[in-house]
């Protein structure tokens, strides 16, 4: 069989494990990346095209004529691009703009779970500010969630203490626009308590494989204090995912939502993340993504066994139930190093210390989420810089792992949590 070309779209750390997965796929000669980052630049083209440009990715496509694209982000899944590359033809791995509704409409997936009676926060759906105020104060119950609809950046949701906190949040996102049409419709919803669980899953609209489990760690500092981050390190497994939950959650979430999807002319192809909450009631979803997390991608996919093309394939071709999806055993940690003041401002352009020429260190694979560079040397380029991701036997092993090799990687401004995968055990 002849080797295939393949165009990723994107260019964070997400990309780069991605990546790297591919690097070992059999199947494949080159990969492309667009827009890419100094560090995907030793393992991929790079093509500085934004990965929101769909008119300009597709230009990028007809130039290069990647055998498949592989869209990675949110944005431009929902905005269709995968829907523009098909237009084209050119094979594509990801949802198309209908099935990515499950990340871009939080209205949308919250009334589908309520339709086919999936698991999740009791709510109530605002276009009316007063309405919505009015809402909050007659369930008087705090905290309370609240959630712009559309996509914002993963700074959306807005835990509310009391009803100030919970007027300001509507203020910001229904009158202020703090998040643009995004927070004209908004979602308030029951607070939820009990451990977090990300599952990818892989789907081809009628299988679904959920993949190894994995945890973030979204606040910015040490022992879950600070503002919520895109996530400042992961571990896989997830500790509190045991057997019985992941049955749960495959018989009452994951095969459900794959069929409701379809049930709704929806079918959803490529990685469904699942966000749950293991509450004492059950597993519930707190989110659906429509794409692989960042940085759970940097946890699970080194655990793959499986060639990715393959399954990309299966995907694609609706065979997924013809494959057997295989994952090692051990456990895999990301730790992220971060600049100095993120998730706030930051500077960028801090030179790198650590890293050899192709931006890797002893002991760990190192997946660039923000750096720019040339010539083997690397600097900061952006919030979360590098994640620092190690495999062992267990739990421990990885996260001993990982710490010791982001100890030998230093620029002015670092910040990352100490304490990932210890937190919570
Ligand atoms: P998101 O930006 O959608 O990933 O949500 C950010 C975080 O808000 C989640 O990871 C949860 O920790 C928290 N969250 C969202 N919805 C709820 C809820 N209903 N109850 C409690 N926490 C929530
Ligand atoms: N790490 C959370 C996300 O990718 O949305």
């Amino acid at each position: 069989m002849s080797k295939i070309n393949i165009l990723v779209v994107g260019g964070g750390g997400r990309e780069h494990a991605i990546i790297r997965a591919l690097k070992k796929s059999a199947g494949i000669d080159k990969i492309y990346c667009a827009p890419g980052n100094a560090g995907i630049a030793a393992d991929a083209e790079c093509y500085p095209v934004k990965a929101t440009d769909v008119e300009g990715m597709v230009a990028l496509a007809e130039q290069l004529k990647p055998d498949c694209v592989f869209v990675a982000p949110d944005d431009p899944l929902v905005l269709g691009m995968v829907d523009a590359m098909n237009a084209k033809g050119f094979r594509a791995f990801g949802p198309n703009a209908k099935a990515a509704a499950i990340e871009g409409s939080k209205a949308f997936s919250k009334d589908l779970m309520k339709k086919y009676g999936i698991p999740t926060a009791a709510y109530e759906i605002f276009t009316d500010p007063a309405a919505a105020m009015e809402y909050i104060r007659r369930q008087n119950s705090f905290p309370t969630v609240i959630k712009a609809d559309g996509l914002a950046l993963g700074k959306g949701v807005v835990i509310a203490a009391d009803l100030a906190e919970a007027e300001a949040a509507v203020n910001s996102m229904m009158n202020d626009k703090c998040f643009g049409a995004s927070g004209d419709t908004i979602v308030v919803e029951e607070f939820l308590q009990g451990p977090e669980v990300s599952v990818l899953a892989f789907t081809d609209g009628k299988t679904v494989k959920p993949m190894v489990s994995s945890m973030d760690h979204k606040p910015a500092y040490d022992g879950n204090k600070g503002p919520n981050t895109g996530g400042m390190g992961t571990i896989s497994p997830n500790p509190f995912y045991t057997d019985e939950v992941a049955e749960r959650c495959r018989k009452e979430i994951f095969e459900p939502t794959v069929a409701a999807m379809s049930a709704e002319g929806r079918p959803f192809k490529g990685c469904l993340y699942f966000g749950l909450m293991i509450t004492k009631d059950g597993p519930k979803v707190i989110e659906y993504n429509c794409r692989f997390g960042d940085p759970e991608t940097q946890v699970v996919l080194p655990r793959l066994k499986t060639d990715l093309l393959d399954v990309i394939n299966a995907v694609i071709d609706e065979k997924l139930d013809e494959l057997d999806v295989q994952w090692d055993n051990g456990a895999c940690a990301c730790v992220i190093l971060a600049s100095g003041g993120y998730p706030g401002s930051y500077e960028k352009g801090k030179v790198i210390s650590g890293l050899d020429a192709d931006g890797q260190v002893d002991g760990a694979t190192v997946y660039h989420a923000g750096t720019s560079g040339e010539n083997g040397t690397y600097a900061t380029n952006g919030g979360r810089v590098l994640g620092i991701t190690a495999n062992g036997a267990d739990l421990d092993a990885a996260i001993d792992a990982a710490y010791a090799a982001a100890a030998k990687i230093d620029f002015e401004g670092k910040q990352f949590r100490t304490d990932i995968g210890r937190c919570v055990r």
